[in-house]
């Protein structure tokens, strides 16, 4: 069959017509059921014409568009404009927070952003993605406030990593790999003032500080602390942060910009932003918590959108069931549509049976199936969703059912999960403009 010839049998006819064409098609129905006959309409498969629709319940066949699915699209845009919204809040330099994948916006893409956009620095959460950032030409500033091993140090220095530390090893290593290569070691000093998780007790800090600040390859850059977020405990936290930071002044010690506020600290009282806030997840357009979220009072614009595309769909009937091990028992005609994305990419299983997805705009259920590469949803008695159709598993507009705060007070999880979970393999793109929004396009 010439091209021409086929090009026109798959627009009237689809696959099977061509396949029909070479005689394929009755291989494939000696195979077995076939996708028509069980009523189904698969991605590149079967079945399509009206006569079987009104039969079956299939949708018309639709060939999936070759696409990177599923698909994240980044507006850089928003997240400079949260950065600014930072900005005005606290009057102070901004660390911005890109560990974790930059919350699965994409660790290089959005470091070299907020370093265009002039962030006072960078903060990781492991040297490799400090390393990273270096490597994609990134010359801010880097705090890594994820561990370090003396096999370490060379490679900190070389990059000019801001390491932060906890004891006197960490100074050790550090100044022993300084003494070698001739250089200094930039270093902030991490305290611990009740997250008993990481960097030195405040009741230690002082005799750390003055052994860092004895050692001429040595160089402190700064002083943090991490809060727990608990309002109360949030100021008796800083008091004993600021109480250090005093101390070491007194004794002529310069430690650099102190910093000790994450997003949650956005919003409290002013006398936390102290000489630097380190934010996060406000940065990608989220509150921390969900009283932040009710009241809005930042207005920040989440930056990130993620699509997948409907690969299937299909009428079942009662007494049928849906996935694994049945999960989800079929008690009345039900339309069910499959999407292109599963746990593997990310989507948090606990979704099934809460959350929502978007198709042009309209909410559908997702149902208590969500496998390592499918969820399958309820399209109700919709009966114009497509195979090839795009769904919005996370849409970038505030409010929305399906925004990524809104899918996690739904579910009960967390936003800061959902999106550090999305998989860093996932193809994204980036654009300084508007994301078209399914609910909001035009
Ligand atoms: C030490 C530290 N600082 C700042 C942040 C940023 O937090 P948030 O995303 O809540 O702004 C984190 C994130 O977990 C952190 O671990």
């Amino acid at each position: 069959m010439k091209r021409r010839e086929f090009m026109r049998d798959l627009e009237r006819g689809g696959v099977a017509a061509v396949l029909a064409s070479f005689g394929g098609a009755t291989g494939c129905r000696k195979a077995g059921k076939s996708a028509a006959a069980s009523g189904a309409t698969a991605g590149t498969a079967a079945a399509g014409a009206p006569a079987s629709e009104a039969k079956s319940g299939i949708t018309p066949r639709t060939l999936l568009k070759a696409t990177r699915d599923p698909h994240i699209e980044v507006d850089l845009g928003a997240i400079g404009r949260n950065l600014e919204r930072v900005r005005a809040r606290t009057n102070v330099p901004v660390m911005g927070v890109v560990k974790a994948n930059a919350y699965g916006h994409g660790l290089v893409e959005v470091g070299r952003f907020l370093e265009s956009a002039g962030v006072a620095a960078l903060m990781t959460g492991k040297l490799d993605e400090a390393v990273r950032l270096r490597e994609a030409g990134v010359r801010c500033p880097i705090a890594n406030f994820g561990p370090f091993g003396p096999a370490d140090a060379e490679e900190i220095l070389r990059r000019g990593v801001r390491q932060v530390v906890a004891t006197d090893g960490d100074l050790a290593a550090l100044d022993a790999a300084a003494a070698k290569a001739g250089v200094a070691a930039g270093i902030d000093i991490h305290v611990d003032t009740g997250m008993n998780r990481a960097g030195v007790p405040a009741g230690e800090a002082l005799p750390l500080i003055e052994s860092a600040a004895s050692l001429p390859r040595i160089r402190i850059e700064g002083i943090s602390t991490a809060l727990t977020e608990d309002p109360e405990f949030d100021r008796e936290q800083l008091r004993v942060f600021v109480e250090v930071c005093e101390a070491a002044k007194a004794r002529g010690i310069d430690c650099g910009p102190r910093h000790a506020a994450s997003s949650g600290a956005l919003f409290g009282a002013d006398d936390v932003f102290l000489d630097m806030v380190r934010p996060g997840i406000a940065l990608y357009g989220y509150y921390p918590n969900a009283r932040t979220m009710r009241e809005d009072s930042l207005g920040l614009e989440p930056a990130l959108r993620l699509t997948a595309t409907i690969t299937f769909v299909r009428d079942v009937e009662p007494g049928e069931s849906l996935s694994y091990l049945r999960a989800v028992r079929i008690d009345r005609p039900t339309r069910v549509a499959t999407v292109g994305i599963g746990y593997s990419d990310g989507y948090p299983p606990m979704l099934g049976g809460k959350g929502v997805v978007l198709v042009d705009g309209r909410a559908f259920p997702v149902l208590l199936a969500v496998t390592s590469n499918h969820v399958m949803i309820d399209l109700g008695d919709d009966r114009t969703v497509r195979v090839g159709d795009e769904v919005v598993l996370v849409e970038n507009r505030r409010g929305s059912e399906a925004a990524a705060d809104s899918l996690a007070v739904a579910s009960g999880g967390s936003d800061y999960k959902f999106l550090i979970g999305l998989n860093p393999l996932l193809p994204r793109t980036y654009r300084e403009g508007p994301i078209r929004s399914a609910s909001t396009s035009g």
